[in-house]
């Protein structure tokens, strides 16, 4: 893993990095486990940018295939790739509603909830998915639950899938963080603790800082993981301007999100979140979007905290992570460079427009590209 030293002095001033990740409590007594506290301790970074040398061992099913832990999450990989990737090289709905459906799976915990997490139940409980704060994941949720039932006889579990979509999501788009990627998490499908996970109600920056605190995320952490938002578009919060995106270029995982909300002038067809409003308005927050917002050196700063704030996010409430396995090997190389093809905002319209523009022989490979998942 790489070595950030600007990130490795700001995070190695604060102490309560593994106390509260009740897996590390005792300490970290294995190989992963000490990965895991050195990348949230910051002196080693939660983003790999190496470039993917991993080859899967032997077919699905074959006995070289199942004798590696990462081997099935290959195969998953690569389907999830052809349903993430857009033709002209930006991400699609389905991965920015698995960037979302990770977190609203984590975020389920807090320091007193005493159960809840990062545990599948997103996808395993009937009614924890039909809460306000979920509208717009259930296909999301239909694909995810599509690909467990397809994997069922290689005995992946619903919370290592949330998990690993969001991550296959992130680095599928372009200029996306390549994150530390952990199997071996235990499902629930008990429907976990209201009330924590924000909806589009949300309006209080203090309220917002405080439910991360609670979280063990700072002020800080919840501004790089609501950067995110450079890949949104909202559907529910006002239904008459659905599909519009929250920055400029929701395909791709740049920096406008962090300029945009801050600018006097908001982007024509763009949407703002009230919450992010706020946020780049409260004080204990407002310098974090100036950084990560920096024309030079934002994205790169950001990138490397977002993985740190989401590793730490996607193993709330997990109680064995120095029995997790690392298979951050199976992922795509990061895409460090990007034009954007156009920035006018992705609304289904114009996904629509870049769809005639492109050759019917085109068209034709895409949907036999999908053929496989939608079968799912
Ligand atoms: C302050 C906390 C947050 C609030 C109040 C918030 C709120 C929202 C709202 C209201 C939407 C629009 C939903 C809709 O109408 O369709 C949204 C979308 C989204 N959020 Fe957040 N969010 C927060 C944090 C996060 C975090 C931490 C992540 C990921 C790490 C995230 C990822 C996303 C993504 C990717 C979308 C777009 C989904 C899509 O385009 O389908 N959000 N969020």
């Amino acid at each position: 893993m790489a070595f950030l030293p600007d990130i490795v002095s700001r995070q190695s001033a604060s102490s309560d990095t593994t106390e509260i990740i009740p897996g590390l409590s005792d300490g970290a007594t294995t190989e992963v486990g000490r990965q895991v506290r050195d990348c949230l301790g910051g002196t080693q970074s939660c983003e790999d940018n190496s470039t993917k040398n991993y080859t899967a061992p032997g077919p699905l099913g074959s006995s070289e295939c199942t004798n590696d832990a990462c081997c099935v999450w290959d195969y998953i990989q690569r389907d999830l790739v052809q349903i993430f990737q857009s033709l002209d090289g930006t991400c699609s709905r389905l991965a920015r509603s698995s960037v979302r459906l990770g977190f609203h799976d984590a975020g389920t915990w807090s320091t007193t909830s005493g159960y809840g997490g990062a545990d599948g139940s997103l996808l395993l409980s009937s009614d924890e998915i039909n809460r306000f704060e979920n509208n717009g994941l259930q296909q999301v949720r239909s694909t995810a639950l599509g690909i467990l039932d397809s994997y069922s006889q290689y005995e992946i579990v619903a919370a290592d899938l949330v998990q690993f979509m969001h991550n296959v999501a992130t680095v599928v788009c372009p200029l996306g963080p390549r994150i530390v990627t952990l199997i071996g998490l235990n499902d629930s499908s008990v429907a976990n603790p209201s009330g924590l996970v924000p909806g589009n109600n949300a309006t209080d920056g203090e309220y917002l800082i405080e439910l991360f605190r609670n979280k063990t995320l700072k002020p800080r952490d919840l501004v790089a993981l609501v950067g995110a938002h450079t890949v949104g578009q909202q559907y529910f919060v006002d239904p008459s301007r659905a599909g519009q995106p929250l920055d400029s270029t929701p395909g791709v995982w740049d920096v406008d999100f962090y300029r945009e909300v801050t600018s006097s002038n908001s982007h024509p067809g763009g949407f703002r979140l009230s919450s992010d409003e706020a946020l780049a308005n409260t004080d204990e927050t407002s310098s974090s979007f100036t950084a990560f917002g920096d024309r030079n050196t934002g994205q790169t700063v950001w990138n490397a905290e977002y993985a740190t704030a989401y590793v730490r996010l996607s193993l709330l409430g997990v109680d064995n992570i120095n029995h997790l396995t690392h298979c951050t090997k199976v992922l795509l190389d990061a895409v460090t460079s990007f034009s954007s093809p156009s920035s006018t905002p992705t609304s289904p319209s114009s996904s629509l427009k870049i769809l005639r523009r492109i050759s019917l022989t085109s068209v034709f490979a895409w949907v036999a590209l999908l053929a496989p998942v939608s079968l799912f």
